[in-house]
């Protein structure tokens, strides 16, 4: 018993020093909740979305794009909306933008199946334009049921319009991302969104702003963190 004490304290020790050398100035402490029973209650917010014609999207879509992942995942990801790829497959983060995001996920030491993939808004925007806010209004409550579902430890925001969306701010995603935000209780990380990753690709500044991003939910889910270096 005392060696498992000394090894916690040793743990908790390391994980207080990385913070404090990666500059935090407050502590922060992972949850997780005693009952972690997602599938049915997922299942629930999906019956209830059913057949959706709430917004005017229902109408150019081929599939809903409800979500996928463990329904008991410690890290939910949270997009924008479904692209052409998406609509096409009804799963979210499927294209080129979902493939960068599936290595973004690999680099954490995670497997895409050990997270939870959502979007703000499950139906495609035509031409992949953003959501209009009556949109977002008609979609959000199952974004934040699916979340409540999950009850995962971590949030991260994909690009501004989840940030802006989840958080409800109209914060440019330049001035809160990096820091962890709240979203009832839960610790939200804001960070770029994979495309937007892409189209900067030449200039890597952006996307190693987005490893450290990473590297700070990788912290406070206790996931071991590489000292230093790029995620390429
Ligand atoms: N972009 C998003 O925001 N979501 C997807 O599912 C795919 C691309």
């Amino acid at each position: 018993m005392r060696e498992h004490d000394d090894t916690a304290a040793e743990l908790i020790r390391n994980y207080l020093e990385y913070q404090v050398n990666a500059g935090f100035t407050q502590v922060l402490i992972p949850r997780r909740s005693p009952v972690r029973t997602g599938s049915p209650r997922l299942q629930a917010v999906r019956e209830e979305l059913g057949e959706c014609t709430r917004c005017p999207l229902h109408r150019g879509r081929t599939h809903i794009v409800f979500g996928e992942g463990a329904p008991d995942a410690r890290v939910l990801f949270i997009g924008e909306g479904p692209g052409a790829d998406e609509d096409r497959e009804g799963k979210p983060f499927v294209g080129r933008a979902g493939r960068l995001l599936t290595k973004m996920i690999e680099a954490m030491g995670c497997d895409r199946s050990d997270v939870y993939i959502a979007n703000v808004v499950k139906c495609r925007p035509p031409g992949n334009r953003d959501p209009e806010p009556h949109e977002r209004e008609a979609c959000v409550s199952f974004l934040e049921a699916q979340i409540k579902a999950v009850n995962p430890e971590v949030i991260v925001t994909l690009g501004r319009i989840a940030a802006n969306v989840l958080l409800n701010t109209k914060e440019p995603l330049g001035k809160i991302r990096g820091t962890f935000q709240d979203w009832n209780g839960i610790p939200v990380m804001p960070t770029y969104h994979p495309s937007y990753l892409l189209r900067r690709e030449p200039d890597r500044r952006a996307k190693r702003e987005a490893w450290t991003d990473l590297k700070q939910v990788m912290a406070l889910l206790g996931l071991p963190v590489p000292a230093s270096g790029d995620q390429s």
